[in-house]
């Protein structure tokens, strides 16, 4: 299983649900691949927000290795499941969508929590500590489900 999550910016949200989800896939022995990825240029390249590495090494996850990148169309190929942060980052993702295999892939991350919900996480950019720390606790949650949901797939 292959996942990329996504959000605007790649610096705050997705790095933190890509870091957290590495450390369920090691932590349960899950076979899956990680990725993240945004639609915002400014930030390609730079590592990610030095609040989000903050809260993530305060729970034990090492993010600051990560550089922000595009979304591009050959992610369509390379993952199965394509994991959206809000509604801007779920209509850029499905404006680039070349066929219903590709729109089938992507969702709301938090639908796996609150399925049929379409609930956003909240931008925290030009928010506090306190905004990314409520931003992990949502992102916790999402990953263990989406966690849960492979582990139990790959017994069938
Ligand atoms: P992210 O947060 O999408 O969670 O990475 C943002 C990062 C940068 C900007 C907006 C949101 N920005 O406007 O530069």
């Amino acid at each position: 299983m292959k996942i990329l999550l996504v959000c605007l910016g790649n610096i705050c949200r997705s790095p933190l649900a890509e870091g957290i989800m590495q450390k369920k896939i090691k932590l349960y022995g899950i076979d899956a691949e990680v990725d993240s990825a945004g639609f915002e240029p400014f930030h390609t390249g730079e590592s990610p927000d030095e609040r989000a590495v903050k809260v993530a090494r305060i729970n034990n996850i090492d993010i600051s290795g990560y550089r922000a990148r595009m979304f591009q169309l050959a992610d369509f190929d390379r993952f199965d499941r394509i994991y959206v942060m809000d509604d801007n980052n779920y209509s850029d993702v499905m404006r680039k969508a070349r066929n219903e295999s590709d729109r089938q892939k992507v969702d709301f991350i938090l639908n796996e929590l609150y399925p049929g919900s379409n609930d956003v996480v909240p931008d925290p950019y030009y928010g506090h500590l306190s905004d990314f720390e409520e931003v992990f606790d949502i992102l916790n949650q999402a990953t263990e489900c989406i966690a849960m949901k492979i582990k139990t797939e790959s017994r069938k």
